[in-house]
């Protein structure tokens, strides 16, 4: 028998979406925002950010803005949910980042703060709201790794060990929590360019222009996870190919990405952006 999906389900549907301030998060928001009965719960640190979205849907919207990395966060996105709405039908777990550094140089620190918010934090919130899930059934989780999930490169060995993490407790939370009609989907983008990861040196060659996709595409992966039940989801496709090589042919593919032509593909964030500022308005500041 086929797993209940989604579609044409209750006529109100919950949907909370963290990262909902930029890029793949926003423009999930948007989408889900064409889907029949959606209301919304917006999440990020950026609360201007967040009422502007809401302000610019058609659909109910509410915004919460906390730091998902915070001790309270998980208890703090229940009682939002709980207070304003009374179930929840989808979660996707977007929010994420990327500080590029070699183990050599970030350290076991770098790899902390990496998994405090691309792990723990989705682990803790999705703990939090298991319960409202499972009483809302069907109903579905996504969570948003990365091609980096599945094959890792020089400079980003956090961001993956954080992506490989969380690709593995999907496929077991998919198992476990199936008998509950809790579907839980995984969504693999490739380079989607967001102010997170702008993949500028990507975009500025004509060579290598064509491998970046947009945030809208991510979006309808999502969907595609979340409202109809897929499994899993590449963005765009393709880059499954990666993947699966990765698992047949682990040397070359080791080989070629530790090769020079490889490190264009390690792309500067706006995580080290936001380092650099930081960094500088505190040496400015020590200056003054
Ligand atoms: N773009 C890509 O190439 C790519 C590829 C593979 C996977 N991904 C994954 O896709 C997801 C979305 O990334 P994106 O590309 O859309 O980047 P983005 O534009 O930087 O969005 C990241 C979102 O996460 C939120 N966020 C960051 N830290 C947070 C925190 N501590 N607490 C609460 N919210 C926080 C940000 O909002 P605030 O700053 O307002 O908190 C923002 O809304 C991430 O998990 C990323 O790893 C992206």
């Amino acid at each position: 028998m086929p797993e209940p999906t989604l579609e044409g389900g209750p006529d109100r549907r919950i949907a909370l979406v963290t990262g909902a301030s930029s890029g793949i998060g926003e423009a999930t928001a948007r989408r889900l925002a064409r889907e029949p009965g959606i209301e919304l719960v917006l999440v990020a640190r950026r609360e201007e950010r967040l009422s502007s979205l809401a302000e610019s849907l058609a659909v109910p919207a509410t915004c919460l803005a906390l730091d998902l990395t915070d001790a309270d966060a998980p208890e703090r996105a229940l009682e939002h949910l709980s207070a304003r709405h009374d179930r929840l039908d989808l979660l996707v777990n977007n929010a994420g980042a990327s500080w590029r550094a070699s183990f050599a140089d970030g350290g076991y620190e770098n790899v902390r703060r990496t998994m405090e918010l691309n792990f723990d934090s989705v682990v803790r919130l999705t703990e939090a709201l298991l319960p409202l899930l499972r009483a809302s059934a069907p109903s579905a989780i996504v969570n948003v790794s990365s091609t980096a999930g599945r094959v890792a490169r020089a400079g980003a060995g956090a961001y993956s060990a954080s992506k490989f993490a969380l690709a593995g407790w999907s496929d077991a939370l998919y198992a476990e929590e199936r008998a509950h009609g809790v579907h839980v989907g995984l969504v693999l983008p490739g380079f989607v360019a967001t102010e997170g990861f702008p993949a500028a040196e990507l975009r500025e060659r004509a060579l290598t222009r064509w491998v970046v996709s947009t945030p809208e595409r991510a979006a309808e992966a999502i969907l595609d996870a979340g409202l109809r039940r897929t499994p899993e989801r590449y963005v765009p496709r393709p880059y499954g190919l990666i993947a699966a090589l990765r698992a047949i042919a682990p040397g070359l593919v080791r080989r070629v990405l530790a090769g020079g032509a490889a490190e264009v593909m390690t792309t500067s964030t706006g995580a080290d952006a936001a380092d650099l500022r930081e960094a500088g308005k505190q040496s400015n500041g020590e200056r003054a």
